[in-house]
């Protein structure tokens, strides 16, 4: 890591990190056994065979690939996934687009309406400093608020048009709504219009590989008609992005899809795990990376322990458990903020003092809820990476 990354990152954690000598940098935990819990842990191993399967995929596939960085929020991240043959990254928000242009990472796609004016003016300053930033843009007003805005500072945005492809969310309905708005983007000297966003937030979750495929297609064909339309229509929308880890080999057959916008292989999360891939009834294409570990602080009953991870280290909004590497038989219950408590179906219960890793429900929002990554090689803290423009930090109204 250079010493200018190394002081940016040291910005962004509040506190210089000097530069180590190997390993985790000077003054951090240098062992999994020297981090206080909870803590975000990363396998890297495990990452690095994630990022190389969906970046090998794509290459053979001949299509692009833009991950979502909502997912993880991290620079370092973004910079191995580019460095694997991503086109940039997709981001969610404003302050995540202006986190990753502060690193220097390119090719970046804001795949959220923007329709606040403030925030606005900071997507076109972005751009106006010669980072580019596309916006996804899924209504009129949008459209004409971004093209004002980027009339004003006579700086060229690039836009794609947002489908609404089944998960009544965000962006316009397909088809002639769509035409409609790209003939208004053309109105806008400083707007250029590139393609078509389609994510099909409703397929991606669905459990059982064909019915996935089956939902997928029907959603994505709306697209590809859409992109027809515009072709036939005189306008040369040449992207098409979209897709997600849970039908990233399903998306890259489609004709006309040109991109993916797959965030969660990354790291897995429980709820990817139990959507069932080709061959079997877990989802075994991306593996686990991302853990939370914890410690056992209480054992008064016989039948149950209590660990240090309760939902402000767990994001519990999906129905299912976080699972405790090596010891299936422990079941994982709420027990408020900060803590949960484990049962066993069989095998004795951890002793007080015992540490534990739990492979999360959900990993987006379980990121978002630390500062940083602890980054393992085995036993060994190989690097503490932060986690930038978390939701929760923004607590002044400016973003
Ligand atoms: C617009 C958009 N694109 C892509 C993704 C990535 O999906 P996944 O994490 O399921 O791969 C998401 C995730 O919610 C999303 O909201």
């Amino acid at each position: 890591m250079s010493v200018n990354r190394r002081r940016f990152l040291g910005a962004a954690l509040g506190a210089a990190i000097p530069a180590g000598v190997s390993g985790a940098p000077a003054g951090q935990p240098r062992f999994k056994a020297d981090l206080f819990t909870p803590a975000l842990l990363l396998d890297l191993d495990v990452f690095e065979s994630n990022v190389k399967r969906m970046a090998d995929h794509y290459r053979q596939a001949g299509i692009g690939h833009r991950p979502h960085a909502k997912t993880h929020k991290c620079p370092e991240i973004a910079r191995r996934q580019v460095s694997a043959g991503a086109l940039g990254v997709c981001l969610a928000t404003v302050p995540e687009a202006e986190a990753m242009a502060a690193a220097g990472i390119r090719g970046l796609l804001l795949t959220s309406p923007i329709v606040e004016p403030r925030k606005i003016d900071r997507v076109v300053q972005l751009n106006r400093l010669g980072n580019e930033v596309m916006l996804a843009v899924g209504h009129a007003r949008e459209v004409q608020l971004l093209g004002e805005a980027a009339a004003t500072s006579s700086t060229t945005i690039d836009v794609l048009i947002d489908l609404d492809i089944g998960d009544r969310r965000t962006g316009i309905l397909p088809g002639p709504p769509a035409l409609e708005l790209a003939r208004q983007i053309g109105t806008y000297r400083f707007l250029r219009l590139r393609g078509l966003q389609a994510y099909a937030g409703h397929a991606s979750h669905v459990v059982g590989f064909d019915h996935r495929r089956k939902v997928s297609r029907e959603a994505m064909a709306r697209a590809v008609e859409t992109k027809e339309l515009l072709a036939r229509s005189g306008f040369a929308a040449v992207i098409l992005s979209g897709g997600s880890t849970g039908t990233y080999n399903i998306d890259s057959d489609i004709a006309g899809v040109t991109e993916l916008q797959v965030g969660s292989y990354i790291f897995m999360d429980v709820d990817y795990r139990r959507i069932g891939g080709q061959s079997g009834a877990v989802y075994t294409d991306f593996q686990p990376s991302l853990s939370v570990l914890t410690t056992v602080v209480s054992t008064s009953h016989a039948d149950r322990v209590t660990v240090d991870a309760g939902t402000k280290a767990l994001a519990t909004d999906v129905p299912h458990r976080p699972e405790a590497r090596g010891r299936p038989d422990l079941v994982y219950s709420r027990a408020g903020d900060e803590f949960g408590t484990l049962s066993s179906t069989a095998g004795p219960l951890p002793a007080l003092g015992d540490r534990l890793e739990f492979i999360v429900p959900h990993c987006d929002p379980t990121v978002n809820l630390y500062d940083r990554i602890y980054a393992l090689r085995g036993d060994r803290v190989e690097d503490v990476w932060p986690i930038l423009a978390r939701k929760e930090n923004v607590k002044d109204g400016s973003r």
